[in-house]
């Protein structure tokens, strides 16, 4: 049975989450209710234990099983977790990653997405606090469930009433099937940029961070896949979850990922691997003469289109093409010449998308000339909106 870990804030709204329980446990639902503090002056852990017939924790040094952290394993074992009522002041500990509480402290172990129910007055609702935590809360792939508009319990209207039950299951029935949309494949993920050495302290290389190859990476793992990533250089950490290959140029990236492939049922080639090498690398440190030097570059394997080539049939490869503009003449005749089943496009030209950037803007084109689009977005919601969008191509193509 799935488990959910339902959360419950100090908001008026907290006695609407004892129907939440029931209608999750009616939908199939284990349910382990904890409480905030403040949610405790509004609702009982007595009703939520004689409701879901489950401890309901509410602190953080309650262990259930003594010797057992009750925070880790309530986070590892949910398939969902929910704060409904979430409060503004939740928003803002988890938009900031405070945990002071068994709730918060629950949420930050969690390494899935979150859904959130916000509800409060409206003039809080529409604070800039609440709506910043919102966006980085979003940013971070946390499911919003939207609140109603009409009369709060303070007695004033807007937007601000906890969702309806309906609303919040559907979200959370939403998670846990996404959760295991790549349950049982294997996902070959390239990342971050090359270095090709010049000699032994120098070496060519480009702006790739290494964020989107991570947040692929991520947004893989949330959906159920095991994950391999072979990267370069790169600044962005890679979850931990990933088995993660390093590699320094792009020749050692080709081998590592030729031997990864087998076993693998989606390839995305998201490194920026260096196009050329230098034909002669220089032992030691090239000294300064004062006169000019020319240097010969040779041209690198292709990986992408190299992998493309020796994949068993069924296997998809998706690549990246970062272009200085926002045509897809180029994005197309890569994805052909290539043999690729799709092709994220993004126009590197636009200020604070692509490189280095925390957004971006993917333009999916497959094989039969069809197009989607992210719109901007952090790079985890464009790498999840990447993975939602083909694998319901590859499950249209399938039936
Ligand atoms: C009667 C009453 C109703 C409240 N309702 C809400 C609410 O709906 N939403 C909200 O964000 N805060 C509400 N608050 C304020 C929170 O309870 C308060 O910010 C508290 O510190 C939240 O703690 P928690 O986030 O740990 O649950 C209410 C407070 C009171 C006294």
């Amino acid at each position: 049975m799935p488990t959910v870990v339902l959360g419950i804030s100090g908001s008026v709204a907290a006695y609407r989450a004892a129907d939440l329980a029931r209608e999750l446990m009616r939908h199939g639902f284990t349910v382990r209710a904890c409480l905030t503090d403040a949610a405790a002056k509004f609702v009982t852990p007595a009703l939520f234990e004689a409701l879901t017939g489950q401890p309901c924790l509410q602190d953080t040094f309650e262990e259930p099983d003594r010797g057992r952290m009750a925070h880790i394993d309530w986070a590892r074992q949910a398939d969902a977790v929910v704060v409904a009522p979430a409060t503004a002041n939740v928003l803002a500990k988890l938009a900031h990653g405070i945990a002071d509480d068994m709730l918060t402290t629950i949420a930050l172990a969690h390494t899935g997405r979150l859904i959130l129910a916000p509800a409060m007055n409206p003039a809080m609702f529409a604070s800039d606090p609440v709506r910043s935590a919102l966006d980085v809360l979003r940013s971070r792939a946390a499911v919003i469930v939207e609140p109603d508009e009409g009369e709060v319990a303070c007695g004033e209207q807007g937007q601000g009433k906890l969702a309806s039950i309906p609303q919040i299951v559907r979200a959370i029935e939403g998670v846990a099937r996404a959760g295991r949309l790549l349950e049982g494949q294997r996902v070959l993920i390239t990342s971050g940029p090359t270095q090709e050495p010049f000699d032994q302290v120098r070496f060519l290389t480009n702006r790739s961070s290494g964020k989107m190859g991570s947040a692929l990476a991520r947004a893989a793992l949330l959906l159920g896949a095991e994950v391999t990533v072979i990267h370069g250089p790169q600044r962005e950490p890679l979850p931990m979850e990933a088995h993660r290959i390093p590699v320094q140029t792009a020749r050692e990236m080709e081998e590592a990922a030729f031997a990864a492939l087998p076993g693998h049922q989606w390839v995305v080639g998201a490194a920026a691997v260096a196009d050329y090498r230098f034909a002669q690398v220089e032992s030691g440190k090239h000294r300064r003469t004062g006169e000019p030097i020319s240097v010969t570059l040779v041209p690198n394997p292709d990986v992408v289109a190299g992998l493309a080539h020796a994949a068993e049939p069924g296997v998809r490869l998706i690549g990246f093409a970062a272009e200085p503009s926002s045509e897809l003449d180029v994005a197309r005749r890569k994805l052909a010449a290539k043999g690729l089943w799709a092709i994220a496009a993004n126009d590197v030209s636009v200020p604070g998308i692509g490189f280095d950037a925390d957004a971006n803007a993917l333009t999916l084109v497959f094989a039969d000339g069809t197009v989607a689009e992210s719109g901007r977005r952090s790079k985890l919601e464009c790498a999840l909106f990447l993975w939602e969008t083909c694998i319901a191509r590859q499950l249209n193509s399938q039936s």
